[in-house]
């Protein structure tokens, strides 16, 4: 969808839902009568301070004003003074990197679709609010079907207990925080390649944590967790890890759980969205079929669901947890016996736009087996294969990791056989500077550090001077990027050219 197309789609919506909006007497601090407002421009912002003449000052309702301001076309007082702010923020947001283009294979950042883009901006002329059913009856109902999609999405045959969040963090924080009610006496356990907030949160909830050790192959060393298993009551497990998109093997974890009495959470904010093509033969489905054995997973639409962001996801397979919410302010506007949001998330105010875009989003993108996010979704999985072997291909470069999912680690290959960890971790930086340095011809990916002893494995002769590498890194969450992988690969060496 080209920009103008966008625009039409929303401006037909909104001249719908305005028809609705001015049938009511209008707030003046509503949406028709803008306040008026100082004229900024840059050279009379507060920057400039000396400027009398367009400086804002407050009248005594608290209102803006400005002697230039002036009657705008459409009838409102201070279109060009909005104008003029928006021309400034326009100016600011050019800083920064492009992620919205096939270029940037670099952090885990994915465009919303339009869809869901328009149905935020539309739902944000109400404006409301999913913390209580009064504050959001309609956004509360779409945030309630979207909830059992996700589940039957991770294989949950019954009624689950699930909401949305603002973010990855707050859901896993929810997460743990039932897993403390659960078992208040017990720790969490979670392996070293997991998101760093599981042990920040276990700080915040004062409960006690073990990062469970890596053994070579990447899986968990389960003689570590056996030596302190009286000590846990919940495995965290990491479907798709932040740096390099592992997926922890949940078949086999969930095994030990069962004959050691653990709850198991599932981290899937990054990876959720890959169990759509858990049968598609491109990734490995054993761990998969398993995750409605999990206790609560948690995944993030604004991460592979084309979301903006604001929107994670928390579901807990038992809805009795929802017990431990219970609250009875008296200041809270539960107006009825049905269930109303807020008494079952630890966050009050929750954007009902955010919960509209999911559901508009998933209206045109079902979370079905064969669906359209699914093909999306292969998209990425097959950009990443592609990449990996063209990367490997490459005189250039070599991958690190065979990917599990869309994210890709590999290094320069330097041309002297002997080279020092710490040569290649420069090497690897500057490549990874250069490509950004070319802005639009060049190529924006991350870097990521692994253990020296990993890196051996491809460069058996390297001299480990340090104990971990500096090596890059592409998340290729874009399914178009699929097609455009030999052009990435080219800018990549020309980066590594110089
Ligand atoms: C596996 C995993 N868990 C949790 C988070 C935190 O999510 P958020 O950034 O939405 O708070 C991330 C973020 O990258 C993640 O990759």
């Amino acid at each position: 969808m080209n920009s103008s197309n966008r625009i039409d789609l929303l401006k037909k919506a909104v001249d719908s839902l305005e028809r609705w909006l001015f049938s009511y007497p209008v707030s003046d601090s509503g949406i028709a009568k803008q306040h008026t407002a100082g004229t900024l421009s840059p050279d009379n912002s507060s920057t400039n301070k000396n400027a009398s003449e367009g400086s804002v000052s407050y009248n005594d309702r608290g209102n803006t004003t400005s002697p230039r301001s002036e009657e705008g076309e459409s009838g409102t007082i201070c279109t060009r003074d909005a104008e003029n702010v928006l021309s400034m923020l326009t100016d600011r947001l050019k800083g920064n990197y492009p992620f919205h283009s096939n270029v940037y294979a670099g952090q885990m950042l994915k465009p919303p679709h339009d869809i869901a883009w328009a149905a935020y901006a539309l739902t944000m002329l109400i404006n409301p609010n999913n913390h209580a059913l009064d504050g959001g009856p309609p956004t509360s109902e779409m945030e309630k079907e979207v909830i059992p999609a996700f589940a039957r999405m991770f294989g949950f045959k019954h009624t689950v207990l699930g909401h949305l969040t603002s973010s990855g963090t707050i859901a896993n924080l929810e997460a743990l925080w039932i897993a403390r009610n659960e078992h208040p006496d017990k720790g969490i356990a979670f392996s070293k390649q997991s998101h760093y907030t599981h042990e920040r949160m276990c700080n915040v909830l004062g409960m006690k944590s073990f990062q469970i050790p890596l053994l070579e192959d990447g899986k968990w060393d389960f003689h570590y967790l056996e030596s302190v298993s009286d000590q846990i009551g919940t495995l965290v497990v990491t479907m798709g890890t932040t740096g390099a998109g592992r997926v922890e093997p949940l078949h086999e974890i969930i095994n030990f759980a069962k004959n050691n009495g653990k709850r198991v959470h599932l981290d899937a904010a990054y990876g959720g969205y890959f169990k759509l093509i858990e049968q598609s033969g491109l990734i490995h489905p054993e761990a998969w079929a398993c995750t409605a054995e999990a206790d609560s997973i948690v995944i993030d639409p604004h991460k592979h669901g084309l979301q903006p962001y604001g929107c994670g996801c928390v579901l807990f397979k038992d809805p009795s947890v929802g017990r431990y919410y219970k609250h009875d302010s008296p200041y809270t506007y539960f107006s009825s016996e049905e269930l109303h949001l807020g008494e079952i998330s630890l966050e009050c105010s929750r954007a009902g736009a955010a919960a509209a875009a999911l559901w508009a989003t998933l209206q045109m993108f079902p979370l079905a087996e064969n669906g359209k996010m699914a093909e999306i979704m292969l998209d990425c999985r097959k950009a990443a294969l592609h990449f990996s072997e063209a990367v490997n291909q490459s005189l250039y470069f070599k991958m690190l990791y065979r990917p599990e999912l869309d994210i890709v680690v590999y290094s320069v290959q330097p041309s002297d056989p002997r080279f020092t960890a710490s040569a290649l971790s420069r090497m690897n930086t500057k490549v990874f500077q250069r490509g950004m340095d070319k802005g639009s011809d060049g190529v924006f990916v991350s870097l990521f550090t692994v253990p020296s002893s990993d890196v051996s494995t491809i460069f058996p002769e390297i001299i480990a001077d340090t104990p971990t590498i500096t090596v890059l890194r592409s998340v290729l969450m874009k399914p178009d990027q699929q097609a455009y992988v030999p052009e990435l690969v080219r800018r990549l060496e020309a980066a590594a050219r110089g």
